[in-house]
């Protein structure tokens, strides 16, 4: 008898609304590799309008997946059509990692690991800080306060243009999570012992506001999840200021870990060759 084992080929996907451009194929593609496994992970463009019957094929097995991820803009669709969501994933509105199970859509969120996967390998004790000051309240902060507030930082403030959006975050994050609006940063960022910035501001080598981290405790960790420039203009004046900063990079990377382990089996390391490949691709796009 054939060891079924032997010839199984687990595919996974990433899917988006363009998808070309993700670097997650690159990721994955190394760890296959790397791990000698002989499966594949591939981009699967789908329009909106098309997103529910791509999940049905995944249910009853037709697309060949085992699994996947999901970005923009079909974050929340692939939360809210997934059969099983996970307590991560509920909590956040949003699902970036789905995988098939006895006929089922599973789905989980691993932005927030990626998020304090990269701060333990490069700032190992970040978790020290009582207070937390997260800039920006879109889609993207929800993750970041999310884990922040699980690796328990007690006072975390979300400041945001919109005011609005950081009091939804607080409303949904419960009472460590405070909103703030713009004009309120210094005087959160007083004492404070992590900063994150979550926004697009200096994204793409756009204008970002000036910003005085001085007013933070000596040795606080800056960090930005924008990772095109690795260095942004928020990380380049944290380091003029004397603040150790870690860029976002890291956090792309880690969050790919636990779908890789969901669909091949094998639980990939983030090594350096890998991070060198991204940084390849990014100046071949820049
Ligand atoms: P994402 O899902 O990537 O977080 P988003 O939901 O569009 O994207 O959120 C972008 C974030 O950057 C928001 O916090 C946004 O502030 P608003 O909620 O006020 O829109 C912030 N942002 C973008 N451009 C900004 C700017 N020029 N000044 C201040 N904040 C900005």
């Amino acid at each position: 008898m054939r060891d079924s084992r032997e010839t199984f080929v687990n595919h996974a996907f990433v899917t988006g609304y363009p998808v070309k451009h993700s670097r997650s194929p690159l990721i994955h593609g190394y760890w296959l590799k790397q791990l000698g496994l002989e499966g594949s992970y591939r981009t699967h463009e789908v329009a909106p309008e098309a997103f529910f019957d791509f999940i049905v094929s995944l249910r009853n097995g037709q697309s060949g997946y085992v699994g996947g991820n999901v970005t923009i803009p079909h974050k929340e669709l692939a939360f809210t059509l997934a059969d099983r969501p996970d307590e991560l994933s509920d909590e956040i509105g949003a699902a970036n990692t789905l995988w098939v199970e006895d006929g089922l859509v599973h789905a989980t969120n691993t932005d927030g690991h990626g998020f304090t996967a990269n701060l333990d390998e490069r700032c190992p004790g970040w978790d020290g800080a009582d207070t937390a000051v997260v800039l920006g309240a879109g889609g993207a902060s929800r993750a970041v306060i999310q884990a922040v507030r699980d690796r328990g930082i007690k006072t975390i403030h979300v400041i945001n243009r919109t005011q609005a959006r950081a009091q939804e975050l607080a409303d949904r994050f419960g009472a460590a999570v405070h909103a703030q609006p713009m004009q309120a940063l210094s005087e959160a960022m007083t004492d404070a012992g992590l900063f994150i910035n979550t926004t697009s501001l200096g994204m793409d080598g756009s204008e970002a506001p000036d910003i005085d981290f001085t007013v933070m405790r000596p040795g606080s960790v800056v960090t930005d999840i924008v990772y095109v420039p690795l260095k942004t203009p928020i990380l380049q004046q944290a380091e003029e200021q004397g603040f150790p900063i870690v860029d976002g990079l890291g956090m792309l990377l880690h969050q790919a870990v636990p779908g890789f382990e969901k669909w091949f089996g094998k639980r990939p390391e983030v090594d350096s060759t890998l991070r060198q490949i991204i940084i390849d691709d990014m100046a071949r796009h820049a």
